[in-house]
């Protein structure tokens, strides 16, 4: 809707609804003991707004929904594959496309074929699945996003920009070891925050001369390509579309997490240029996978991926998209609460550390922070600091380098009435920021600590 008015209006309406689950703070503050003070402990069924990630957690369409009843669950040569693929083609330019069940399946499939020890992969951040994929392989994942993207009060119009200068400079020392090289859109390690046309024509041009075959990590392609239309010089009289189009043509070939852009609740594919991997790929498939015609997942997924793909470049779905992590970020910030800036496409990351500085950082600002949240609104969010990213040494402590929390919005679920009543309560929360206490682990597993660690809080 191109209006100047202020509230945002959810381009959909509702056809199917199901209850917000609602308790009270008493409730929750026994389910938030009962769950070791880690909120992926805690039942969805007890979570009343569930920021923990914008991945699979969609509302599909009507569309969607249609489309998936007309599926060919077949095993082999479906007529929702041919669909599927027609649009990748269509949308990406693309010739040769590999259906997986989510996008670290995609990565997977795609490292175990491509790297071996000591190789190496460039990007502006891999996102953690990616890295450990390629780690998993002996290689080494590099970061080389700008340095205005590694500071969280700076306000930068494409944070998530690689730094053109290191890579040319790294391609140039190892070209030899780098079997592809990658960007990821938009950098969800570095705040959900876009990348340029510009900056993506440069990446494209160094991989080109070096021959390193280009990459793009594309789950949020569609909200990037917005980005672009929105902030970069030259581009706003393009449609969606075509920005979608120009980001493709500079990269080889992508991998994809549908379960963000494409508007789902699973599924993933690679999509190639050219057919030099292709087989070695499609065998790898079979073998961990499934059929290259249904990769994984049922027909119907494919069909709502086909149709969801669509519906995520849609120019109207995407401005209320961006309008309500810019909404829900400005609030927060009014309230005193300090959010990562630019706010991302997909989530806005408050700045634990900068909002609660009398919480050390072995005492985990943002996990006080996200259990305070769930304690004051319902809400669920997700840790990005010391919890997830903190290492002992020698028995020292090594903090993250930030302290984030992040509120990833599912897409289509929750509407400005909920925002509003969240923002409702911050600004008390933040008055009484200075009695929220830090916690120690009472359980403290070996890997990947958030997803099953408990907590005490000091008292
Ligand atoms: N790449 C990026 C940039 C991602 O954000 C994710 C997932 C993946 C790859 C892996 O895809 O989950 O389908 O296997 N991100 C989710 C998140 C988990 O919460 O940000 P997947």
């Amino acid at each position: 809707m191109k209006t100047n008015r202020k509230t945002i209006i959810e381009p959909f309406r509702i056809k199917v609804v199901e209850p917000l689950p609602q308790t009270t703070r008493t409730q929750r503050e026994t389910l938030l003991k009962e769950a070791g003070y880690n909120l992926f402990l805690v039942k969805a069924k007890n979570v009343t707004f569930d920021f923990l990630t914008d991945s699979g957690t969609t509302a599909m369409s009507a569309a969607q929904w249609g489309a998936m009843m007309v599926a060919d669950e077949v095993y082999a040569g479906s007529t929702s594959f041919e669909r599927f693929e027609k649009k990748i083609q269509e949308i990406m330019g693309y010739k040769f496309v590999l259906p997986t069940h989510q996008g670290r399946a995609a990565e997977k499939l795609l490292f175990t074929s491509l790297l071996k020890k000591g190789d190496l992969v460039p990007s502006n951040n891999h996102f953690d699945t990616t890295r450990a994929n390629i780690e998993y392989q002996g290689a080494e994942a590099v970061d080389l996003v700008i340095e205005e993207g590694k500071d969280p009060q700076l306000n930068y119009p494409f944070k998530g920009n690689i730094n053109l200068q290191k890579l040319e400079d790294f391609c140039k020392q190892y070209a030899s070891h780098i079997p592809c090289g990658m960007i990821t859109i938009t950098n969800n390690t570095g705040g959900g925050q876009p990348v340029s046309m510009e900056n993506l024509r440069g990446a494209s041009e160094i991989y080109k001369r070096y021959k390193i075959p280009f990459i793009l990590d594309v789950c949020r392609f569609a909200e990037n390509s917005y980005f672009i239309k929105e902030r970069e010089k030259g581009m706003a009289d393009k449609s969606i579309r075509e920005i979608v189009k120009m980001t493709f043509d500079l990269a080889d070939g992508c991998m994809m997490s549908a379960k963000k852009d494409a508007m789902v609740n699973i599924g993933g594919f690679i999509a190639l240029k050219n057919d030099e991997w292709v087989e070695k790929l499609r065998s790898l498939l079979i073998l961990t996978e499934g059929f290259p015609t249904y990769g994984g997942l049922a027909a119907r997924d494919l069909e709502a991926m086909a149709v969801g793909l669509e519906e995520g470049m849609d120019e109207d779905y995407l401005s209320y998209r961006v309008a309500v992590s810019r909404y829900m970020a400005a609030g927060l910030n009014k309230a005193g609460i300090p959010t990562l800036q630019p706010a991302g496409g997909h989530a806005v990351y408050i700045d634990a550390k900068a909002f609660l500085p009398h919480i050390p950082q072995e005492q985990f600002p943002g996990q006080a922070l996200v259990c305070e949240l769930y304690l004051s609104e319902g809400v669920r969010a997700c840790e990005i600091g010391s919890v997830m990213f903190g290492k002992k040494e020698n028995n020292k402590f090594i903090p993250s380098k930030m302290e984030l929390v992040r509120l990833a919005f599912p897409r289509r679920v929750y509407t400005q009435s909920h925002v509003d009543y969240i923002l409702e309560g911050m600004g008390e929360l933040a008055e009484r920021k200075n009695s929220l206490k830090g916690l120690k682990f009472s359980y403290e597993p070996a890997i990947l600590k958030h997803f099953t660690a408990r907590f005490e809080p000091f008292s």
